[in-house]
């Protein structure tokens, strides 16, 4: 404190470290299996690990890139939006380039968002939403996901709406439950956020990573358009994580806001890494039907080694994470319980009581991601059967 005031200012004092530092630690203190934070531990192809080191020797990307991101990854982006998604964007003003999807949301906020703006989101949050809606000074209402299959209440949704609703975060895929939005789904939230003129940013980054039914972009829908800020990142569709290689596509006066608010935080980032991502996104679909193929079947592995343990399972349709139930167990406080995993069974978890404000709708929840070896997994599941009564 200073001045008799707390250093950190009002807006953030609630949020501490995130959990996923909190947990990644206890992970590597205790030696576990750390099945907690969502980052592959195998790297994503190999020509695209190359097609950045040629950038780097070859000197490209090496200086600050264009602000809004090179021209051949904004065409890629654009190019990529067209072939999987059936959508149009101008490369020049209808993209833009972010340092991942975290600073394309943080930007986002910061640039759509006048203080005391209501911003409507699916709790459990992503943990950087909640974040990021208090550092633009927006208000977070939250539209929680109940379990079992965390299907979001739209008639709720309607009256969450109010004369202060500027925008809805959507996420979908959606960490940490692994729900889908259906088109029936989509098209009551398009139809809302017509009728009582609403933005919409939808955080679509686990686009590839869809197990049953499809992704559905909400900008394709009717009336959305020109009202979407449409977010993904290369981080989890090329499992490149730490490169930071994010995206918006939108109408161009959106975008235009965007990037006001972007070029003030990173201005640029990922040089050499843009062009890799540039070659990543016109890799042929056996790719990502592959990585798709892939995780699911991992998904199942995992699946029927936590429900063997005796944990309630909720099936995810898409993203990389399984969230259970430790009710079984005769357990109710998932925070509790994840602090206590790597001493019973060498095994890190997430608990997702923390991406709720409702403290009572995720308390028995616990999250494990399956973006992992397969030796890792089967070795994780074999641990964690010490629990099984
Ligand atoms: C829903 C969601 N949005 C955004 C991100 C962050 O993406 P990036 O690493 O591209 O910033 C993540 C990462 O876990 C995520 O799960």
């Amino acid at each position: 404190m200073t001045q008799g005031r707390p250093l950190l200012n009002r807006r953030l004092a609630e949020f501490g470290t995130t959990i996923f530092a909190e947990m990644s630690a206890l992970a590597v203190r205790t030696g576990s299996i750390n099945l907690g934070q969502g980052f592959p531990d195998t790297d994503g192809p190999e020509e695209i690990r190359e097609a950045a080191v040629r950038a780097l020797r070859d000197g490209h990307g090496n200086q600050y890139p264009p602000g809004p991101g090179i021209p051949e990854l904004r065409t890629a982006i654009a190019d990529h939006q067209r072939r999987f998604r059936g959508l149009a964007f101008d490369p020049d003003t209808e993209v833009l380039v972010t340092a991942g999807a975290t600073e394309a949301i943080a930007a986002a906020m910061l640039a759509l968002l006048e203080p005391g703006d209501e911003v409507i989101a699916f709790e459990p949050y992503y943990d950087s939403y909640a974040a990021c809606i208090a550092m633009a000074g927006g208000v977070r209402v939250p539209l929680t996901l109940r379990a079992p299959d965390f299907r979001p209440d739209l008639d709720a949704l309607r009256d969450a709406v109010t004369p202060r609703t500027r925008l809805l975060l959507l996420n979908s895929p959606h960490n940490p439950t692994g729900m889908v939005l259906t088109r029936e789904e989509l098209s009551t939230i398009a139809a809302l956020a017509v009728e009582h003129d609403l933005l919409v940013v939808t955080d679509e980054v686990y686009e590839h990573l869809v197990f049953e039914g499809e992704h559905i972009p909400l900008a394709s829908l009717p009336g959305m358009r020109d009202r979407t800020v449409s977010i993904s990142s290369a981080g989890k569709t090329f499992s490149y994580t730490g490169w930071k290689v994010g995206w918006v596509t939108a109408a161009a006066p959106l975008v235009a806001a965007v990037r006001t608010a972007k070029q003030y935080l990173t201005y640029v980032s990922a040089g050499p890494f843009q062009y890799a991502i540039a070659e990543a996104l016109r890799l042929p679909d056996s790719y990502f039907d592959s990585l798709r193929t892939d995780l699911r079947r991992k998904r199942d592995l995992l699946g029927d080694g936590l429900r063997a343990a005796g944990f309630e399972v909720h099936q995810p349709q898409g993203t990389y994470f399984i969230t259970t139930d430790i009710t079984s167990f005769g357990e109710k406080d998932a925070y509790a319980f994840c602090r206590a995993l790597p001493e019973r069974c060498g095994v890190v978890a997430i608990p997702n009581s923390v991406f709720y404000d409702d403290p009572d709708a995720g308390r028995s929840q616990v999250r494990f991601t399956f973006c992992k070896r397969d030796d890792v997994l089967h070795d994780a599941v074999g641990r964690l059967r010490r629990l099984a009564p």
